[in-house]
Formats: structure tokens, sequence, C-alpha cells
């Protein structure tokens, strides 16, 4: 370096650094005078830890007159008043790189197994823009998730956005551990927001298995966790997906689920005196879901097809988060309950179900048989009352004749066996067959 650019650089380096001062703590909110920060930036708040000092963490989430208000990332408990502030200019930052893969990580990208990170990887934001809406290429090609009932009946294409709208126990975690397994994507990115411990760990070692984790990198952020260490898991989860998409990759991503990174967004902005709105959430979270859910999809590199569980409870599709994302996506499933309780797996209602892009992705041979087969399907749920009954008299009608016929061989093919794999390939030919 040359003298001159040396006195130039010395220049520019930040010689003291920007530190505030607490000043009260209420419930997970951390007041302080100082230090001079904007929205989102990353604190150290310095502490006096039981056995020795230590930095906790903390990110900007709003002011309040001259004080900075923050929200800590881990537990608050050691905070005092007086304890040093200290900024970074910086909003929050994640590692990542094709080292990650097979791994489980949390929200602020370290490895939950304790383990150091490998060397080598590169930071990136955990916010960032979604691409320019108008330099984003149109979905053109079908993604393989290896799903029998989706691959024929719910084509998704590169780059698609789906929403998974299911209760709790009806094969959400199944069927997203289905789909790691067998998609012929090139990298999985899967985010576990607000599940417990135990739910992790069972999605880690029976949904996804050794098989499944060796091409995913798994971001989790439990329901014992702070809201905003939920809510930044989703967040770090769509980086790393979108860094993998600009090496030029399709990636496979999924949320599960995106009701509980709602439910933290609630929280925070509860937390932070915004005023409830529709049932309890709060204006920011329908600010939030957008920007969230908009980032994935195709961008001129790569594409990132993504699936977004919505718990639903009962079957009130028209609660708010439901409303709201159904709306930002480009189709949804449903699993149904009555459909699990008879052991039809994956529940998949194909009738209420539907891929938006579907029509420009396929054949006409495949679109053809994929709506005689749901055709075939709402002529015999329509009757199955008068059916079971007895009330229906064969020969009274043709279609119905023929429905009830096939029936059984279309509810054999909509099921499939968790460890089954199956082409798209399989998938296509089976349901022109079956619809012939
Ligand atoms: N494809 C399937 N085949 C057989 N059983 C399934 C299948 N999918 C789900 N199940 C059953 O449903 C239970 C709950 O599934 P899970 O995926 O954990 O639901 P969720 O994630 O929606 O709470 C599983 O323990 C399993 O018994
Ligand atoms: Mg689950």
């Amino acid at each position: 370096m040359k003298a001159l650019d040396l006195l130039s650089y010395i220049d520019d380096i930040e010689t003291y650094k920007h530190y505030g001062k607490v000043k009260r703590v209420v419930g997970l909110m951390i007041e302080s005078l100082g230090p001079e920060s904007s929205i989102g930036d990353v604190c150290w708040i310095h502490v006096n830890g039981k056995r020795q000092k230590r930095k906790i963490q903390a990110e900007v989430v709003g002011f309040k007159e001259e004080n900075v208000i923050l929200m800590p990332y881990s537990d608050i408990q050691e905070i005092s008043p007086g304890s040093l502030v200290e900024a970074t200019s910086k909003p929050l930052e994640v590692k990542v790189g094709t080292a990650l893969i097979g791994k489980v990580i949390d929200s602020l990208g370290n490895p939950m197994d304790g383990s150091i990170l490998p060397k080598g990887l590169k930071s990136i934001p955990t916010d960032q823009n979604p691409p320019n809406p108008l330099k984003r290429p149109p979905i053109s090609e079908e993604i393989e998730v290896g799903v029998r009932a989706i691959d024929s009946l719910l084509t998704v294409g590169k780059g698609q956005r789906i929403g998974i709208f299911a209760g709790s126990g009806v094969g959400k975690s199944t069927l997203l551990g289905m789909i790691a397994r067998n998609t012929k994507a090139d990298i999985n990115v899967i985010a576990l927001i607000g599940e417990r411990g135990r739910e992790v760990r069972e999605f880690i070692e029976r949904d996804l298995g050794p098989e499944g984790l060796s091409k995913s990198i798994v971001i989790a952020a439990t329901s014992d966790q702070p809201a905003l260490m939920r809510i930044k898991g989703a967040f770090t989860a769509t980086a790393i997906a979108e860094y993998f998409r600009d090496k030029g990759l399709n990636v496979m991503f999924m949320m599960d689920s995106v009701t509980r990174v709602a439910m933290a967004q609630r929280e925070v902005g509860l937390a932070v005196g915004e005023p409830p709105a529709t049932k309890g959430y709060t204006p920011s979270v329908f600010a939030i879901l957008p920007r969230l859910l908009e980032r994935t999809g195709t961008n001129e590199k790569g594409t990132i097809t993504g699936f977004y569980t919505v718990l639903v409870d009962g079957d009130d599709m028209n609660e708010p988060i439901a409303d709201t994302v159904r709306g930002i996506l480009d189709g949804h499933f449903v699993l149904d309950r009555s459909l699990a309780n008879k052991g039809q797996f994956p529940a998949i209602n194909v009738l209420k179900s539907i891929s938006r892009l579907m029509n420009h992705l396929t054949t006409d041979l495949h679109k053809n048989a994929a709506e005689k087969v749901r055709e075939y399907l709402s002529t015999y749920l329509n009757s199955e009352d008068l059916i079971n009954i007895g009330a229906y008299k064969r020969g009274a009608s043709k279609e119905i004749d023929e429905a009830v016929e096939r029936y059984p061989e279309i509810i054999s093919f909509l099921k499939q066996k968790t460890d089954e794999k199956i082409t798209m390939e399989e998938s296509i030919k089976a349901i022109i067959k079956l619809a012939d």
C-alpha cells in the first residue's frame, strides 16, 4: 500500500466505537441512551456474567424519544442499568457456503451441534430486497418433487412458491421430508420455525434422514427461543437459499411454518407498541410476509422453489395469515385431516388444491389426463353419500358408474409410502394410463 493510500485509509477507519448505556428493561425490551444506530442494526450489550464478562447480541427495533429500543437474540438475565451498548452499525449477517450442506444451524448461522463453522464461508446480510419483478424470468420448467400426487396433478415449476395448508399432525413434516429426499433440485434449504425441540429432532432423524440431510441445510429456531430469533430464522434461511440461487442452482426451499413466523412478528410488534389489527396480528406482520415470501422464486441466475406451510385450525382457510399467504403465492396444497384419518397419506386434498402454473408447464396429454382424473374424483365425491347409503343404483348415470369403478384405483394412485421413490416420468405415465 502506498503511503498516501495508507493515510486516507486511516482517515476512513472509525477510531472510536459508538457506545450507549442501558436505561431500563421492560419485558423483552431494552431501552438505552445511544448508540447512534438505525432500525435493524445489531448491537452488542456488554454484561457481567456469573463467571465472566460477555456480550449479548441485540437488534435495534425502534426508538422512543431519544432512546434506542433493542431486543436481544438471547436471554437477558444479566443486563443491568448502565450496561454498555456497542453499535456495529450493520444489520445481521450470517456465514454461508457449500460447507454448510449437511448441517443444522441456528438463526445466527451457528451449528446446533456445537461444532465450529468451517473456514472459507462468506458473510451475507440476512435481509435483502426481493429480486426486481421486471427482471424475473417467468417460470417455464417443471421440477420433479418425487411425490406422485404432486408431480401428476399439481405439477410445480422451478421457482414456483406454494403454500401447504394443514392442521397439526396431518402430515406436513412427513411430506416435506419426502420432497427433500426425492426431489431433483440441486440443494434443499429448510427452515424449521417455532417447532418444539423434539419435533425438530424427529424431522431431521425420521422425516429427512441421513439421505435427505446430506443434500440439505437446515435452519432451526425452536419455540422456546426469543421471538426475534424465530423471525431471524426465516430471514437467515431465505438468505442462504438466495446465496445458492445466485450460484446458478435450482434450490428447494421449505419453511415450516410461516404461521409461526407471523406469530413471532406479532409478539415483537405488540412489544414495541404496535396496535393489534386483524386477529391480534399487528400491521408489521402483513408488511413482513410479502417482503419475505417475495424473495424466493426466480432471478436471472437460478431458481428457488418454495414450500411454505401454513397452520389452519379446522378448515378455516380465511384466517388472516392463511388468506395473506395464499394471496402472495402461486398455489396452495391443502392437507385434509379427514383423509389422514382414513389413512390416505400424503393427505393432499387434490380437489381443494391448485398449482397455478401447472397448465403452463405440462404437455396437453398430461394436462388432459389430470383434468379427467379430477373429474372422476369430483363426480365420485359428489355422489359418495348416496353411494354409501346404497341409494345410488348402478346404471342410473354413466359418469357416476365410471367414477365409482375408477375410484379405488385413483385412491391407490394418490397414496404413497414415505420411503417410496417415484420419478416424475413414472407419475405422468401412470396418470395418463389412469385417465385412459
Ligand atoms: N405418507 C405417510 N404415510 C404414513 N403415515 C403418515 C404419512 N404422513 C404422515 N403420516 C402419519 O401422520 C403423523 C403426523 O405426521 P407429521 O408429518 O408429523 O404431521 P405434521 O407435521 O403436520 O404435524 C405421522 O407420525 C405418521 O404417523
Ligand atoms: Mg410437523
